[in-house]
């Protein structure tokens, strides 16, 4: 079975929308109301469609954020079975400070093919390899950049790798720094880090580090679409995340998940630029116009690419 192409079209507007709402709030270094009206707007949109769906990857309890909270209900009930991710502000920071980068991002499966996972980090690496044993979570960084290199003939010092700047990733970015590949921090925006490996103009080889999971979960939808590579490992550090996981049905914590383990069979994923970034451009408006800019893939069409789209406020 595969997601009728008429939900590439309804999810656009569902993740276009969220970005205008939330583009309103750009600059006004004000993350909880930037995030909250691309929540609204999201789960409003979402309740128009002819669906039942259910929240599988929602955000919020991290940063008690406004959220679509996991397990809510959404669509009107009429309609397929659909498991649905959501990220409707991810880069709050990006859009509180008016940065490049913030993005609506959505993606939907059909039932029981989207990973159910609670809010925490994830060990993520993705690559554009399509075979497995050249990167591996479970490499040393070393062994995965030498490996890539191989692989992608390429020397090391010519690899591009993007990371989180982030202290916890300190010792990854020295022993990527002793071999002398060229790095690229970002301070947020994980979604779009581990994308920029599909597409050959955004030149980087791989991603990897610790970021959010749901951001991992909708990433690896988009990498499927483009045959890439992805690995996540979740990481549960306190014991009421521990507790959670093991109510979410997650029997071994430690466990390495693939890319078509977190998600398979056919799905749709769009992120829209709020503000202009290194996937997307951000939303600008004309008169009582806004033009927005969607990644948008969908697995089993093929479907893969950028939207431009002008629609009425
Ligand atoms: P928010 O939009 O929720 O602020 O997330 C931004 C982000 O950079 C994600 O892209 C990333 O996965 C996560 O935060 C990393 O978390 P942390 O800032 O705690 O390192």
């Amino acid at each position: 079975m595969s997601l009728d192409k008429k939900f590439e079209n309804l999810l656009l507007n569902v993740s276009s929308r969220a970005a205008l709402s939330s583009y309103f709030f750009v600059g006004k270094k004000d993350k909880i109301a930037a995030d909250k009206a691309a929540v609204d707007t999201m789960r409003a949109e979402l309740n128009k469609i002819d669906i039942k769906g259910k929240i599988v990857i929602g955000e919020g309890e991290l940063d008690e954020a406004p959220m679509l909270y996991i397990g809510e209900k959404i669509g009107t009930s009429k309609g397929p079975e659909i498991d649905i991710a959501v990220d409707p502000l991810e880069g709050t920071n990006f859009a509180a400070q008016n940065l490049p980068g913030a993005l609506s991002v959505i993606a939907i499966a059909e039932k029981s093919n989207l990973f159910n996972a609670p809010e925490t980090y994830m060990d993520k690496i993705s690559a554009n390899v399509s075979e497995k044993d050249v990167v591996d979570l479970d490499f040393s960084v070393k062994k995965n950049i030498d490996n890539l290199a191989e692989y992608k003939s390429k020397r090391p010092e010519n690899l591009n790798v993007c990371i989180l700047d982030r202290p916890r990733h300190k010792e990854i970015i020295k022993k990527l720094n002793e071999l002398k590949v060229k790095l690229k921090l970002i301070t947020d925006g994980d979604v779009s880090g581990a994308l920029l490996v599909t597409n050959k103009k955004h030149n980087i080889d791989l991603f990897l580090g610790i970021g959010g999971g749901p951001e991992g979960v909708l990433a690896a939808s988009a990498l499927d679409a483009y045959n890439c590579y992805f690995q996540g490992r979740f990481l549960f550090k306190t014991e009421n995340d521990k507790i959670r996981a093991k109510k979410m049905g997650i029997k071994n914590l430690d466990k390495k998940y693939q890319l078509n383990e977190i998600i398979s069979g056919d799905s749709i994923f769009c992120a829209t630029g709020i503000t202009s970034g290194d996937l997307v451009s951000g939303i600008k408006i004309d008169n009582d116009e806004f033009i927005s800019e969607t990644l948008i893939t969908h697995k089993s069409s093929g479907l893969k690419k950028i939207i431009q789209s002008k629609q009425k406020i």
